[in-house]
């Protein structure tokens, strides 16, 4: 069970938990199609048994030791060619937590991966609903790993191997509703420059060169930064290339 959050205006004060669940982002995102869901609903499990991650992969995490939940937006201030800066906000708040956790510095691996110390700590699965040129409803999809020890791939990290202190899962959740919201009404505010140069200094990689692969090929370059869609742009031999989500993987 989680108590409803008391710092923050609109976020959590519908919540939904569920001990167990197939994905939140599923079920966030049939709650909805409903109109009786507000704007800032979450929707949060102790164990998610399917676990969606961006381009088609699944997303693990123990049951009862990390946060997965899902936040039910209604953007419909922003135009759908905007989109990208609900992953701009999400990862720059998930950072604003974290970098009050550690000394760490905790950076974003394009489009919107949380690392310290190089590992992965949160990953997060926005899905968006346009209907004509609007965005009528966004789910934002936050897995954050909290006091999981053990993992199965060495890539991956918690709060706990970060700071050597277990964290209250109920507290985090909150805290991190707090910095969700703030950098929501911030977009709300037309922020955007603002938001943008936040998210770019804060970027993996940056103006390093590094191997990449797209398709069947892999070749070196040095990301740049991201075009007004989000699309990530590299420059490699062969010029400027931009790859979507789904386009473009780090090799090393
Ligand atoms: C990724 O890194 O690929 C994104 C992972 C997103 C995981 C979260 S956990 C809560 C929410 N429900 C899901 O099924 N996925 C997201």
């Amino acid at each position: 069970m989680y108590k409803i959050p008391a710092n923050t205006l609109f976020l959590g004060k519908q919540l939904v938990f569920v001990p167990e669940c197939h994905s939140t982002n599923t079920l966030a995102l049939q709650l909805s199609q409903n109109t009786s869901t507000l704007e800032g609903a979450v929707i949060i499990t102790n164990n998610q048994t399917a676990g969606r991650g961006q381009r088609g992969n699944s997303w693990e995490a123990a049951p009862g030791m990390n946060l997965t939940f899902s936040v039910v937006l209604r953007p419909g201030f922003l135009a759908p060619k905007d989109q990208f800066y609900l992953n701009i906000i999400t990862s720059l708040a998930v950072r604003d937590y974290l970098i009050g956790k550690t000394n760490e510095p905790v950076v974003i691996k394009w489009p919107n991966d949380i690392l310290v110390q190089k590992k992965k700590i949160c990953g997060i699965l926005i899905e968006n609903q346009i209907q004509g040129s609007s965005l009528v409803s966004a789910v934002v999809g936050i897995g954050l790993n909290v006091n999981q020890t053990n993992f199965q791939k060495d890539t991956a990290t918690s709060l706990k191997l970060v700071t050597n202190t277990e964290a209250s899962l109920e507290s985090a959740l909150h805290e991190l509703l707090h910095f969700l919201e703030t950098r929501y009404l911030q977009l709300r505010q037309q922020n955007t420059s603002a938001l943008r140069e936040e998210y770019l200094s804060n970027l993996y990689c940056r103006n390093e060169q590094h191997e990449f692969s797209s398709g069947d090929t892999t070749f070196m370059g040095t990301i740049q930064g991201i075009d007004e869609t989000g699309r990530l742009v590299v420059d490699t031999v062969q010029g400027l290339k931009y790859f979507g989500i789904k386009e473009i993987i780090f090799v090393r």
